[in-house]
């Protein structure tokens, strides 16, 4: 942990912030600590005009059942989690390899070869395409996603709220096509915009997250020999391990919000009802360069033989959450980098990470990078 202390006040954001993973899971799992971030940054964050000009858009993002407690959101995620079972995302193997290769072409055509654009984003946009059933391109959905979340990190920003109203406008109108959310509620118009926010969560969950998961999976791999000729060489588990070693790495997301949802003590601090709480996902409290992930650690794993972690399952880092909101799309999100790195392996032999290849993203809370070039070896 580095000294950070497991929670503490922090001054210039006004919230607690805790970054000890025990109490982390505790704060996560605890209904004393309520997921309604969105409603409550609403209040902080915005003018009263501002909430007026765009309520449909708080409307919109207040129905994501990520932000519900229970029995509310138990019921909401129920369907869900169904459609994203264990059997459904393997029989996607297929679907994405071809997506996978698909992608790997653009990258081989496109000058310079940047991972970002043509195979992260690529790869994580056309998937969620074909899960949720739309036609809009990857780039088209990236934008989107990437237009909510700069809304969601910056509610005061009234250029942010004019682009994310626009962004769930026009995503509204392409749920309002699209397959997977035709099994779900419609009869009324309640339900209508109920099952629209549901996919549109859905979407936006599996498109930043696994982006980044998937360019930082290539730019790892390619500066580990040892671990590069056991994904060449096919070796069992290796792809899968080394997914896993990464997502501890560099966790596309490094904290969750929660509201302290009445007076109580944790951890000897004294918390306040309605108190904003940051609980960091990478047990390091607040980072600062995105560049800098957390240590993977010797519970990472081997990522050669993939042989198990020495004294913590892969279940149990924080990446993917933990309790009641946990991931639905988390056997995805690794699938999805797992045949990226054997495609890749297997297609392109000889690669090599391009001089200064990396670019990070400035966003400190969904990290990722905005650029990867590589040279292709071909
Ligand atoms: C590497 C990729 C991913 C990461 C790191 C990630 C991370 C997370 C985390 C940390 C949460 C918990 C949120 C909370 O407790 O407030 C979460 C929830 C969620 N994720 Fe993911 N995610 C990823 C990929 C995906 C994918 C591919 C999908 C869609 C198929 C998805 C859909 C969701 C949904 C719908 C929730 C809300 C679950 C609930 O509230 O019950 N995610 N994700």
């Amino acid at each position: 942990m580095n000294g950070t202390p497991p929670l503490a006040w922090d001054e210039d954001l006004e919230c607690w912030v805790v970054a000890d993973p025990r109490l982390a899971r505790q704060v996560l799992n605890h209904p004393g600590f309520t997921s309604g971030t969105f409603e409550r940054s609403f209040h902080l964050y915005m003018t009263e005009a501002a909430r007026e000009e765009y309520r449909e858009l708080t409307a919109f993002l207040r129905l994501w059942f990520v932000q519900a407690d229970a029995p509310e959101h138990t019921a909401l995620r129920r369907p869900v989690q169904r459609m994203m079972s264990a059997s459904y995302v393997r029989s996607l193997a297929p679907r994405v390899e071809e997506i996978t290769d698909a992608c790997l072409d653009a990258l081989a055509a496109s000058a310079p070869h940047d991972v970002v654009p043509a195979v992260a984003d690529g790869i994580s946009g056309a998937v969620m395409a074909h899960v949720v059933g739309v036609d809009e391109p990857p780039e088209v959905l990236h934008r989107w996603a990437r237009t909510l979340s700069l809304f969601i990190g910056a509610m005061y920003r009234r250029d942010h709220a004019r682009e994310a109203h626009r962004a769930m406008t026009e995503m509204t109108e392409a749920l309002s096509r699209a397959t997977a959310p035709a099994s779900f509620p419609r009869q009324t118009p309640e339900d209508r915009a109920r099952t629209t926010a549901t996919w549109a969560m859905n979407l936006f969950g599996g498109l930043e997250t696994t982006s980044s998961l998937l360019a930082s999976t290539v730019m790892d791999v390619l500066g580990e020999p040892a671990v590069w000729d056991a994904v060449r060489e096919r070796r069992s588990g290796a792809a899968e391990a080394f997914v896993e070693r990464t997502l501890r790495r560099r966790p596309p997301l490094r904290h969750l919000g929660r509201v302290v949802a009445y007076d109580q003590e944790l951890a000897g601090a004294r918390m306040r009802e309605g108190d904003l709480v940051l609980v960091s996902l990478t047990g390091e409290g607040l980072l600062e360069d995105p560049a800098a992930g957390p240590a993977a650690g010797p519970a990472a794993g081997c990522p050669v033989t993939g042989a198990a972690p020495r004294d913590d399952g892969s279940e149990q880092h924080l990446v993917f959450g933990f309790g009641p909101h946990y991931c639905v799309g988390a056997p995805l999100a690794r699938l999805e980098a797992a045949v990226l790195l054997r495609r890749f392996a297997a297609r392109f032999p000889d690669a090599r990470l391009a001089d200064e290849a990396a670019v990070w993203g400035p966003n400190l809370s969904y990290v990722g990078l905005d650029r990867l070039h590589v040279d292709l070896g071909v």
